[in-house]
């Protein structure tokens, strides 16, 4: 088990670590939802919150110093694979769109009221991303080398997300501070396009492209970990934008007795 993948992203926006302005004024996008009443009633809030939130932020927003996200511009994106998978890559992206964020649905969220980590599984009808590509190595056990233009059209994607978070306290509020993100994700259908695979040979390019659209699924499969960590790494620079600048008592209005019922819970036990 020598798999080693390294995905690397970079945004055109991201050069400072520096945070936005804290929102000290609950915005109409965010809905408060009551995690200590019974836990259907809560999810079902909840749920209707994190879609009316994402009904939002992919229009970007000014104050949170969140870029539109779609189309999501992303400058870079590396990937480094080895070892004996049925993929070994070494590519890059660059001057990647991805286009689809704005018409996520949002099929259940939940809150743990014990470690405030959240479960959120979302759907998205179509995702397509265009951009320019470097690639060298192995899909499918074919060899693959070329730079050049590329395109892929995701249908019906299902993605289960829970995310690591610390709640912490600061300027008098709460805030969910998310450390990590796990994401699973399956599409139910994929089309794709490399140009100037083997630079230019032309035949070879377009009975490589026919190959692997023939076989979207394996291809779709054996990216799999590739695209789970490339989500991955999208979902938590935005969830921290949104988390470290809008308070989680506008999420959660009452964290204080939710606290105070676990204490309860930890003493009695
Ligand atoms: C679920 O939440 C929505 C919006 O808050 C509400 O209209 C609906 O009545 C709720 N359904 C149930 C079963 O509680
Ligand atoms: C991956 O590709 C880059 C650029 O072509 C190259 O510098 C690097 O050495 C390659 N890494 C491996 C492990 O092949
Ligand atoms: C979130 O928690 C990590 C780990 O404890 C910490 O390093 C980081 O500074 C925290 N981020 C914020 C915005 O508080």
């Amino acid at each position: 088990m020598d798999q080693c993948l390294i995905v690397c992203i970079c945004f055109f926006f991201i050069y400072s670590s520096v945070l936005g302005k804290i929102l000290d004024k609950q915005p109409d996008f965010v809905k408060t939802c009551l995690i200590t009443k019974p836990r259907d009633e809560f999810i079902n809030c909840s749920t209707h919150a994190v879609q009316i939130l994402f009904n939002e932020i992919p229009k970007g927003n000014k104050d949170i110093e969140l870029q539109v996200l779609d189309p999501l511009k992303v400058s870079v994106v590396k990937i480094l694979q080895g070892g004996g998978g049925p993929v070994t890559v070494n590519a890059s992206l660059t001057d990647v769109t991805i286009l689809g964020f704005g018409n996520t649905k949002i099929l259940f969220n939940s809150v743990d009221p014990e470690t405030y980590d959240f479960y959120t599984k979302l759907h998205l009808p179509k995702l397509r991303i265009d951009g320019n590509y470097e690639l060298l190595g192995r899909i499918l056990l074919i060899p693959l080398r070329g730079k050049g233009t590329c395109w892929f059209d995701a249908r019906d994607l299902n993605i289960n997300v829970k995310s690591d978070v610390i709640l912490e306290q600061r300027n008098g509020f709460h805030f969910f501070n998310v450390t990590k993100v796990h994401v699973k994700f399956s599409i139910d259908g994929l089309k794709l396009h490399m140009g100037n695979l083997f630079e230019g040979i032309k035949a070879l390019e377009d009975s490589t492209n026919a190959y692997l659209n023939a076989n979207w699924k394996p291809v779709a499969e054996s990216l799999n970990p590739i695209l789970s960590r490339t989500i991955e790494d999208i979902m938590i620079d935005i969830l921290q934008k949104v988390f470290d600048n809008i308070p989680a008592d506008f999420f959660l209005g009452d964290i204080i007795k939710n606290n105070k019922d676990r204490e309860m819970k930890q003493k009695n036990n």
